[in-house]
């Protein structure tokens, strides 16, 4: 167990995912009934930006500290609100030195009638959040495989909130172990919205994924198509080596309006986060056969 999210946090992956996040939160907050948040791969609260790890890694450069000092214009900046008063929640004077990781992000999101459940196996990362949550009465941290806690936590007494699962993708065989947790999980939870994180790395790999999920949502569920969201950023050629170039998220049971707000968002977070050639996004169900970016597949 190598990774530490600490050498990514705030890159273009974390704003994508955190952007979609805050905005699925912000409307759950819209009714007064609780709603519980579920963290299968939760990491820390908090990331330092001027510590070790970011010094070393200093992916946020070309993440959250391009939108930081970015004149957001008013198409897109609905998209981003949510996300951005939370990270600016840490910083009442304005400089960008503290990231928030999806457990800060939900708990500020997060009324005090919600419940969060953050599931994290490093155990310095769950010592670490209990520390940073001791006395917050709405959270609860679970150390141990975040899969398997899964069962134990799907559906939540609440029958209302959302579900991450933003695993590391340090093993080759990540993705076929998430979609089996995502059918798992539907399947105890048929109305919770689930978020998906994953790398466009292997894109072969995060196809199946998204279309296997898809599919069998549809087929075997009877989900609508709608129900399923996939959206896709990638700041300069897919499929090649080095950093990684592109990561999104598959969103089952989306909230009203999320992908009006992501198709406003998306060309301008392109063009703001590109680094190269061969830039792009996609906001589209997993399911038509001309969004690949497979042209093979
Ligand atoms: C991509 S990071 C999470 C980032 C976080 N969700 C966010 O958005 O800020 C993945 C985390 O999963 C943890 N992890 C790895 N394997 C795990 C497992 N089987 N169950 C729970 N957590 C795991 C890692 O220690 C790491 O903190």
């Amino acid at each position: 167990m190598n990774y530490r999210h600490a050498f990514h946090a705030g890159n273009v992956a974390d704003v994508l995912k955190h952007a979609v996040l805050a905005l699925c939160l912000e409307r759950l907050t819209q009714k007064d009934k609780p709603f519980a948040v579920i963290d299968s791969h939760a990491g820390l609260a908090w990331y330092d930006l001027g510590g070790d790890e970011a010094r070393r890694s200093p992916e946020f450069k070309d993440g959250i500290a391009r939108l930081w000092a970015a004149d957001i214009p008013d198409a897109a900046a609905p998209a981003l609100a949510p996300y951005l008063a939370a990270v600016r929640a840490a910083k009442p004077d304005g400089a960008l030195r503290w990231y928030p990781g999806s457990p800060a992000l939900a708990a500020e999101i997060a009324r005090p009638q919600d419940r969060l459940r953050l599931c994290e196996l490093h155990p310095d990362d769950v010592r670490r959040l209990r520390d940073h949550f001791d006395g917050d009465a709405r959270v609860a941290v679970t150390a141990g495989d975040g899969y398997a806690a899964l069962n134990a936590l799907l559906p939540p007494p609440e029958k209302r909130g959302l579900v991450l699962i933003d695993p590391p993708f340090e093993h080759v065989d990540e993705m076929a172990h998430m979609a089996a947790a995502a059918v798992a999980a539907l399947t105890r939870w048929p109305t919770g919205t689930f978020v998906f994180w994953r790398p466009l790395k292997d894109l072969w790999a995060a196809e199946r994924f998204d279309v296997g999920l898809a599919e069998w949502l549809i087929a075997e569920r009877d989900v609508a198509a709608e129900k399923i969201l996939r959206a896709d950023l990638w700041v300069r050629e897919l499929g090649d080596d080095g950093p990684l170039a592109g990561a999104g998220v598959v969103v089952v049971n989306p909230p009203f309006q999320l992908d009006e707000k992501l198709r406003a968002l998306l060309p301008w977070l392109s063009e703001r986060l590109k680094r190269g050639d061969g830039a792009g996004w996609r906001l589209d169900g997993a399911i038509a056969e001309d969004s690949l970016l497979v042209d093979e597949f």
